[in-house]
């Protein structure tokens, strides 16, 4: 049975459009990734999963996956308070209910840390926390972006990178009792999410691994640097967490770096297809139906328009992965609620049928789906909410 016919089965009187997660696929990423982390702890990328049920499937699969990293303050107390502990906020956040929400689970005995890289952030935490009579753990965002005078390799998030605007923040914080400074983050973009095998890109390839390699370099020194340097006045600091899916071989090998960090592996979308070091398995998909038929080849469906945030390009489109041919068309690419999907292979399609896709990112997939279906064995084994399904949504 080849793929479309094994999954057209496992879905077979489903409603669609219905996005599905492969747990036999699913849980040999999980494995993979444990492995490519060699002997340090993982944190989970929330973003990159948004569903409780399959936070708890990795968290539960092997010790070595420790703590979650998410994308907002609220989300982080709702976590907590559905029993999650050991959360991290990647990005800063100024809004004060979302403040007091995390607060409210410090003052419960949960692990929540906040990320900061300013002084203007600092001052503002350090009020909202004052005025609770509360101390709120903070870590500090190292920005691993590479800044050569050529080119700014990695992307633009926090404003400290170098030992002077460290130096500035490490002042700032002194002036804050109502902080406690518990760990660092730094993540390398430029090496964890940017692919060095794009299809039809060989020169390109070339070039990012050139880039990759001597940033990599870069990074390791300069970590090691500003971690020396905050525990200068913070020796007590507790993590140092590093890294995304895409470069978990690197960040590994750094001795400053007490964690790693991953997430879109566990899915892995088609954005994570364009990496030499490693493959993970197609886990996360959607069905749409076939509604009908304009051209003889052309197969037009309900929906579908999931296209992923980023620099815009025809990468972000979902790709038609099953029945293997299948494509979008240049004209339409993925719509609103329709979507034509050009085939020329042997499979015999009809009006009712599905079309399965693969969405360019992790998470966002379950940003249009309120639950997801788990296929085992080739069976659907059970539907589970996503954060949306839960009426949680945060960004
Ligand atoms: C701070 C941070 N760490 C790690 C990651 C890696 O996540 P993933 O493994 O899903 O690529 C991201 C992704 O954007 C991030 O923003």
């Amino acid at each position: 049975m080849n793929n479309y016919q094994y999954y057209k089965k496992a879905i077979k009187g489903q409603a669609l459009p219905l996005a599905y997660i492969d747990l036999d696929k699913f849980d040999a990423n999980v494995e993979a990734i444990r492995k490519r982390a060699g002997d340090k702890p993982i944190r989970i990328a929330s973003k990159s999963v948004r569903c409780q049920a399959m936070l708890r499937r990795i968290l539960d699969s092997n010790a070595q996956y420790q703590g979650i990293m998410c994308y907002s303050a609220r989300e982080a107390a709702w976590l907590a308070s559905q029993g999650f502990d050991d959360l991290l906020v990647a990005y800063p956040t100024l809004q004060a209910q979302d403040i007091w929400a995390v607060l409210e689970q410090v003052a419960k005995g949960k692990r929540i840390y906040l990320m900061t890289d300013s002084a203007e952030q600092l001052k503002h935490l350090n009020a909202v926390a004052a005025a609770q009579q509360q101390q709120l753990p903070i870590f500090v965002d190292l920005d691993m972006s590479s800044r050569w005078s050529f080119l700014h390799f990695g992307v633009h998030r926090s404003g400290i990178w170098n030992e002077a605007t460290l130096g500035a923040y490490l002042s700032a914080l002194q002036k804050h009792s109502n902080l406690q400074l518990v760990g660092a983050m730094g993540y390398e973009a430029q090496i964890a999410g940017l692919g060095d095998q794009a299809k039809g890109k060989a020169l390109l390839n070339r070039a990012i691994r050139a880039f990759q390699a001597r940033s990599r370099k870069e990074v390791a020194k300069r970590r090691a640097t500003l971690v020396a340097q905050i525990k200068q006045v913070v020796p007590g600091l507790q993590i140092v967490n590093a890294g995304g899916t895409g470069s978990l071989e690197s960040s590994r090998e750094e001795e400053a770096v007490t964690e790693v960090t991953a997430g879109s592996g566990f899915y892995a979308p088609t954005l994570f297809d364009a990496y030499s070091r490693f493959q993970h398995q197609p886990a996360a998909g959607f069905a749409i139906e076939i509604v009908r038929q304009p051209q003889p080849h052309l197969y037009t469906c309900l929906g579908g328009g999931y296209v992923a945030s980023g620099a815009i390009g025809k990468e972000k489109a979902p790709e038609p992965t099953w029945p293997q041919g299948a494509k979008l068309t240049n004209n339409e690419m993925a719509g609103e609620v329709q979507t034509p999907v050009e085939y020329k292979g042997s499979e015999k399609l009809a009006l009712g049928d599905p079309i399965f896709l693969r969405h360019c990112k992790a998470g966002e997939l379950c940003e249009h789906f309120q639950q997801l279906q788990l296929i085992q064995g080739g069976q659907i084994v059970e539907a589970v909410p996503t954060y949306r399904g839960e009426g949680m949504c945060f960004l």
